[in-house]
């Protein structure tokens, strides 16, 4: 169990007010607070150890390449990867994703190769690979959601042929919370030799992570998602592959020596990772490393689930069928994340309202489009029969609100949702036709 009112007071941030009333930071899928731990080791690399990286031999330089090195080893235990220089530091995932399309994907897709995603992708994992496909004339093909919000995995044995080259999907769905039976997806994609790229975004923060078991080829994660500073994210990748691979960034601090004709490499990560890396992001990625291995990842899970069933429980007896609820409504097999409309009352109206209240929540489609016209995701009853031709249409009629928790999220936060919901719920009317600070405070 997670001593929560502990762990609530490493974060300063929770002490704000937000509109007067307290906030209640419920936008963890689209980045996570930072405990004062991880906003220390930043500030103390600044005032003690500042210097540029493998750069120097003077004392300044060593310490900080010593910091910098030592990340890599904190996060590879934290995924239990086999070596700290499986562990490549990008600024996000989205960039560790880019990496492996460009580095990998470009140099073994060929013409009429098959690339296959997920109709659950985020735009981060689908779009580098439409790209090669776009560039190597591959062919994308996508495993389908069902509308219970789980991939369909009766068609993995259609869609993942000798074709195949690359299987790319997240661990977890970011609007649905749904975590994908990776065992299975791994199993059909490894009998026809294709490599497997996982999207870590939203599982590494919150489900215990080991890559010597998943058996997948790559994961990408953010760090700031995760307590970690923005700028710091991890591509971790198997060796074997790592060592076939060339940059995909190249310059400074990737190679050991360059001639007028001839380069050759460093070895990973270094070889990933040119230029001046964001030295004080990754100091601060391994803080809220330790921080969550102290708390233990396990003990993450238990709370998220926890607070997912509360969650769904009350919207169910509270708002009933005033809500449409999206993803599985099994807590064991979703990440704290909780997707709804409120019937016929738009989204941002909703999350404007919400945040009246000091609730901070997404809204949108959230850099998952094609999972939302898949599924007709939108606050309409009933929802759009078509997905409209016109794109502006497309964008204000389909989306959703997103709720979604961590650490320091407790159920009293949930019972203070689920009573502004109510309240949204009750003068949605109203909200529809005035502006949201109107119907709140009565004027
Ligand atoms: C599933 C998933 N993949 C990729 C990303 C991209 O992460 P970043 O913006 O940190 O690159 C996100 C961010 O929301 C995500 O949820």
């Amino acid at each position: 169990m997670l001593d929560v009112e502990t762990i609530r007071r490493d974060f300063p941030i929770l002490s704000r007010t937000i509109q007067g009333r307290r906030l209640v930071y419920f936008d963890n899928a689209a980045s996570t607070l930072k405990p004062i731990q991880v906003i220390e080791a930043i500030v103390d690399f600044y005032k003690n150890h500042y210097s540029n990286v493998h750069r120097g031999f003077h004392t300044l330089s060593q310490e900080a390449s010593q910091m910098y090195e030592e990340a890599h080893e904190v996060l590879a235990k934290f995924i239990n990867a086999y070596s700290w220089d499986e562990v490549i530091f990008v600024n996000n995932t989205t960039e560790g994703l880019n990496l492996v399309a460009y580095a990998w994907g470009l140099h073994n897709i060929n013409e009429d190769d098959e690339i296959v995603l997920t109709v659950m992708d985020h735009h981060s994992s689908m779009l580098p690979w439409r790209r090669i496909a776009e560039l190597k004339k591959a062919k994308v093909k996508y495993i389908n959601v069902t509308n219970d919000g789980y991939l369909d995995y009766d068609q993995l044995d259609h869609i993942i042929t000798e074709k195949t080259k690359v299987v790319v999907f997240p661990i977890a769905s970011n609007v649905l919370g749904t975590i994908n039976d990776v065992k299975k997806i791994v199993k059909k994609a490894k009998k026809v030799g294709a490599l497997v790229v996982a999207d870590g975004a939203q599982s590494v923060p919150h489900i215990p992570t080991n890559v010597r078991e998943l058996g997948v080829d790559f994961l990408a994660f953010s760090g700031h998602k995760m307590l970690g500073p923005t700028g710091s994210g991890v591509l971790w990748g198997r060796r074997d592959v790592l060592e076939e691979m060339k940059p995909f960034k190249v310059g400074g601090d990737t190679i050991r020596d360059v001639t007028l004709d001839d380069v050759i490499w460093l070895d990973s990560p270094w070889r990933f990772e040119a230029g001046t890396p964001n030295i004080e992001a990754a100091i601060g990625l391994a803080a809220a490393a330790r921080y969550l291995m102290k708390i233990g990842m396990e003990n993450v899970r238990q709370h998220e689930v926890e607070l997912v069933r509360y969650t769904l429980k009350r919207i169910s007896e509270v708002l009933g069928e005033e809500i449409k609820y999206y993803g599985p409504t099994n807590p064991e097999d979703k990440t704290g994340v909780v997707a709804f409309n409120i019937k016929n009352l738009h989204h941002h109206t909703v999350a404007k309202a919400l945040d009246f209240f000091g609730i901070a929540v997404r809204s949108g489609m959230h850099c998952a489009h094609p999972l939302h016209y898949a599924l007709k995701i939108s606050y309409e009853e009933p929802p759009p029969a078509e997905i409209p031709k016109n794109v502006d249409e497309r964008l204000k009629r389909f989306g959703c609100v997103r709720a979604s928790f961590y650490i320091y999220n407790t159920k009293d936060e949930v019972d203070y949702f689920i009573g502004a919901l109510t309240f949204i719920t009750k003068v949605k009317e109203e909200l529809a036709r005035k502006p949201v600070e109107a119907v709140c405070t009565g004027t």
